[in-house]
């Protein structure tokens, strides 16, 4: 996901002058481990009773731009496990 700065932008110390254009590394954060223990275990039941964090599960995008096609994935995939 990229996005452009429309004007000067300060975040936590670092200016992000207008015009320039910043890149959302979604699987830098999914794979961080202080949001999600052992990132590289394949262990589905993590997700059991598990509270997302805004901003730390972006698979779909955030926010004006979010995937429209996100219910209609997991509508499918749902199908798809039942087949
Ligand atoms: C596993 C399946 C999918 C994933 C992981 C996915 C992921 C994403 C993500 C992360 C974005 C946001 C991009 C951004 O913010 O710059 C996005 C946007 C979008 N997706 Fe999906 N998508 C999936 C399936 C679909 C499907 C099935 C459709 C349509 C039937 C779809 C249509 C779109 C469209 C039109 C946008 C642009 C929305 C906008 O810019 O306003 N996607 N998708």
């Amino acid at each position: 996901m990229s996005r452009e700065a429309t004007s000067d932008v300060n975040i936590k110390g670092y200016l992000i002058p207008k015009g320039w254009r910043v890149l959302i590394w979604a699987r830098a954060i999914h794979m961080n481990p202080e949001y999600y223990p052992n990132p590289e275990e394949f262990n589905p039941s993590r997700w059991n009773e598990y509270t997302t964090k805004a901003g730390t599960f972006l698979p779909f995008g955030a926010g004006s731009r979010l995937c429209p096609g996100a219910d209609l994935t997991k509508l499918e995939m749902t199908i798809d496990a039942y087949e």
